[in-house]
């Protein structure tokens, strides 16, 4: 073992980018007493895409099988961002190779590969995590904290929507996200994330009920070579049938008491990216928007009536991630999606970093805090399922096991 990182991304597509950017700009933000990260290889089996990802991010080199990065001696550390239903075979092969995996959401296609997933981690000694990436939002995290610390009183409701319209154009291509059954559509896709977020900021669901799903663009056309991202790829005049939900709405109870309603769509006209929620307190309320990413709205019984009401909290150095975490980390200047990206890749490397030399680097004040492991990615999961039980049932409460 040497005393630097090395670093692959297998899935050089559109999140993929996303993953290999993130190592990039790691070593650039917070404190540099950390292992040098070495940027070795991307991974895809469109080799087009694996040469131009390498090239772009500056990576040494591009491989066209999962496999040659299990092998690899001068690679340690793994994401995974393939289609979902890959997910499980490749984590396996990449911990049995002794690599640090971080893993796409929805953990896997299905619970089973989940489930396995965590038995595989838990007999490995590596760094396993799953890449919920809105975690690392700067207000997510201070809102999160604010309902913690009890600022806005105690929780009553949480609303959320990802909407978004990549599936809206019905001439777009049949592609692994249109694959699966019940659970596998908008809802493991998008709602994954909005199902965490909801859970991270409030606590476990413990039930969910009422839910409904909508297929609107019941066929496609299959593509006549390969696709990326959600919409790309050039297609035939053959139909394939759409085997999961564009819509999907449900309630939920928190572990807490509070309720909870979401929605996640992939066919909201004109929203290409629509993830926000607000949620109400017994003495406050906040919100949050991705459109708006570097601000938040409160409200406390914390002014006169007469002037009372939600404001606006810009976010800057005062808040998470943003102080060393931004080349120009002074207040309003924002920031994007891209830079969750740095901030998780940055946590799973400071994890490495800890579990590979203690002595060395490790700091005992954890200052990105740890990523989510497998087991949260296996209880999202069980969350999905209970959904669509639930659609399944006419909308029958399910507890979530
Ligand atoms: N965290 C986020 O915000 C976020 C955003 C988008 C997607 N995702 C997740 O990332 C994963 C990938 O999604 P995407 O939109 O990037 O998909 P994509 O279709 O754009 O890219 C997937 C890539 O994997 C390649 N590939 C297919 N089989 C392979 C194999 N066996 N070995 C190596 N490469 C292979 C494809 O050629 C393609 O380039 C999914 O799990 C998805 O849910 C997460």
């Amino acid at each position: 073992m040497t005393s630097t990182i090395g670093v692959a991304v297998i899935g050089g597509g559109m999140a993929g980018r996303a993953h290999a950017a993130g190592y990039r700009g790691a070593t650039t933000v917070f404190g540099t007493d950390r292992p040098d990260v070495r940027l070795v290889a991307i991974a895809d089996t469109n080799q087009a895409v694996a040469d131009d990802t390498a090239r772009r991010y500056g990576y040494e080199r591009a491989e066209y099988d999962w496999r040659a990065i299990a092998e690899a001696p001068d690679i340690d550390a793994v994401s995974v961002v393939v289609a979902n239903h890959l997910h499980r075979e490749i984590v396996e092969g990449l911990l049995a190779a002794g690599k640090h995996v971080l893993c796409e959401k929805p953990l896997a296609g299905s619970l089973a590969d989940a489930e396995a997933m965590v038995v595989a981690a838990e007999n490995s000694d590596r760094v396993t995590a799953v890449g919920y990436t809105y975690r690392r939002s700067p207000a997510v995290e201070q809102i999160r904290r604010e309902l913690a610390a009890g600022t806005i009183g105690e929780l009553v409701h949480f609303n959320g929507h990802y909407w978004c319209d990549y599936a809206l154009d019905p001439t777009s291509p049949i592609t692994w996200r249109y694959r699966g059954g019940p659970g596998t559509g908008a809802l493991a896709d998008v709602g994954s994330h909005l199902i965490d977020l909801g859970e991270f900021v409030c606590g476990p669901i413990t039930e969910v009920a009422g839910a409904a799903f909508a297929t609107v663009i019941r066929e496609r056309p299959v593509p006549v070579g390969v696709t990326y991202g959600h919409t790309k790829g050039a297609v035939s005049d053959e139909l394939a049938p759409v085997e999961n939900e564009d819509v999907a709405t449900f309630t939920a109870t928190f572990a807490n008491g509070a309720v909870g309603t979401f929605s996640a769509s992939r066919v909201a006209h004109n929203l290409p990216d629509g993830l926000a929620f607000e949620l109400f307190a017994s003495k406050g309320s906040a919100a949050w928007d991705l459109h708006r990413a570097a601000e938040f709205h409160l409200s406390a019984d914390d002014v006169r009536t007469d002037i009372g009401g939600a404001r606006r909290v810009l976010i800057g150095p005062d808040h998470p991630y943003i102080s060393g975490g931004l080349p120009m980390d002074a207040g309003g200047v924002g920031h994007g999606v891209a830079d969750l990206f740095v901030y998780q890749t940055r946590a799973f490397l400071d994890q490495i970093a800890d579990c590979d030399f203690p002595r060395r680097f490790a700091r005992p004040d954890g200052a990105m805090g740890p990523l989510p492991g497998f087991d949260a990615g296996l209880h999202g999961l069980r969350v999905v399922a209970a959904v669509a039980e639930s659609a399944r049932s006419g909308g029958t409460s399910i507890k979530v096991v």
